[in-house]
């Protein structure tokens, strides 16, 4: 899809190429008749990973909430207690990790400084480490005890789209890995989960065949200067990233909550002059009843939101009839298990905020006082 069109930024062309990377990602790594995931770089022994007590996952930026979502994945495959931290705070909060644990460190670049340090500290204190990283040979890669490659291709944007997805399906990979290993993913659920993750391309190719939608919500929202984006359970890190992406190439304020926290605070400031983008997509074809259950929960606060007069852009799943009738706009994705939504709902948010930018007339690709790898502590 990316290939035969000319873009106009990097970023555009990133978003495009996110069907390719999930592609390169998933495919060569899993075998649907076995029910088996290979990651051929993890050298920690299987009797090491099933013994683990529990795991750490450290990033900064986007490639945290690639790891917010790894909590739940791996939670729920693998049954270990998952902690996440931003990298820059790690070792601030003297972290009581060692022996009988493992930590993983996301960094696209492979270069971030708080990251590289977070690892060095990590193995200092006796816990193995799993590298995610879009560079093979980068810093973080070396110093691993394991690496899985997050083969997205080179991203040019400082905004980072692709290697976000690529770093998504490389912790459910994991999670699956050692759900196996762990004897809690059996043979049928893990064939299920590889189907799925084998069908992620084309979904992602779906969404990006209506990207004119999205384009159009930009238009009506483009001069608009605060945004508050939300989502719960897994959904959340995704609206984290929706709003981080619309901060650095549009310079709008956004920000990203839980849902269910709107009536903590936020709530305060909700009425026609904050768009609420709000995702409330559910596992429709697995009649999974935890996804039937957070959706119901989003759409009685859409209710509450609506009576408070908020503008609501709605994340929902195809087939929904609820969510539109509720909302003032609705961007579909197609239905997939809840655990891997994350991975498609991210892309609406991705395009969302390239068109405002652009619209705006910014530099999408180089936002102001940013870098791509941050190298400085
Ligand atoms: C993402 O859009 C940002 N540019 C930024 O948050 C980035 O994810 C962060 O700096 C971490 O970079 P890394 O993945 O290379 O470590």
């Amino acid at each position: 899809m990316a290939e035969t069109r000319k873009f106009p930024h990097h970023l555009i062309r990133e978003i495009f190429e996110q069907p390719d990377a999930l592609r390169r990602t998933i495919a060569p790594r899993v075998s649907q008749a076995e029910g088996r995931v290979r990651l051929d770089q993890i050298h920690i022994s299987r009797e090491e990973l099933r013994a683990l007590r529990r795991i750490n996952i450290v990033a900064s930026g986007t490639s945290r909430h690639a790891g917010m979502t790894g909590q739940y994945m791996l939670q729920e495959l693998a049954g270990v207690p998952v902690d996440v931290d931003y990298a820059s705070e790690f070792k601030y909060r003297n972290p009581m990790i060692g022996r009988g644990e493992l930590s993983i460190f996301i960094t696209q670049s492979g270069e971030t400084a708080d990251t590289t340090a977070s690892q060095r500290e990590a193995r200092q204190k006796g816990s193995r480490t799993i590298a995610i990283s879009n560079v093979e040979g980068s810093t973080i890669a070396r110093e691993a005890d394991g690496f899985i490659y997050t083969d997205a291709g080179p991203e040019i944007s400082i905004a980072s789209t692709k290697a976000f997805t690529a770093q998504m399906a490389c912790l459910f990979l994991f999670a699956l890995y050692l759900g196996e290993i762990k004897e809690k993913v059996p043979k049928a659920l893990a064939q299920h989960y590889i189907r799925e993750l084998l069908a992620l391309p084309e979904k992602t190719e779906t969404i990006l065949a209506a990207s004119d939608k999205v384009e159009k919500l930009a238009e009506l929202y483009y001069r608009v200067d605060d945004f508050m984006f939300l989502g719960r359970a897994i959904h959340y890190p995704i609206a984290m990233d929706g709003a981080l992406k619309l901060k650095e190439v549009s310079y709008i304020h956004a920000e990203g909550y839980p849902t269910g926290e709107a009536k903590h605070g936020p709530n305060a400031m909700i009425d026609f002059r904050l768009p609420l983008v709000l995702i409330a997509t559910c596992d429709r074809n697995n009649n999974d009843a935890g996804s039937v259950a957070r959706y119901q929960q989003s759409v009685s606060n859409m209710e509450g939101f609506k009576k408070q007069g908020a503008t609501l852009i709605a994340l929902a799943t195809e087939g929904d009839t609820v969510v539109p009738q509720l909302a003032n706009h609705t961007i579909f994705i197609p239905a997939v298990p809840e655990l891997l939504s994350p991975i498609l709902e991210i892309v609406p948010l991705q395009l969302f905020a390239y068109y405002v930018a652009a619209k705006r007339g910014l530099d999408v690709d180089h936002p102001r006082n940013l870098v791509k790898a941050v190298t400085l502590e």
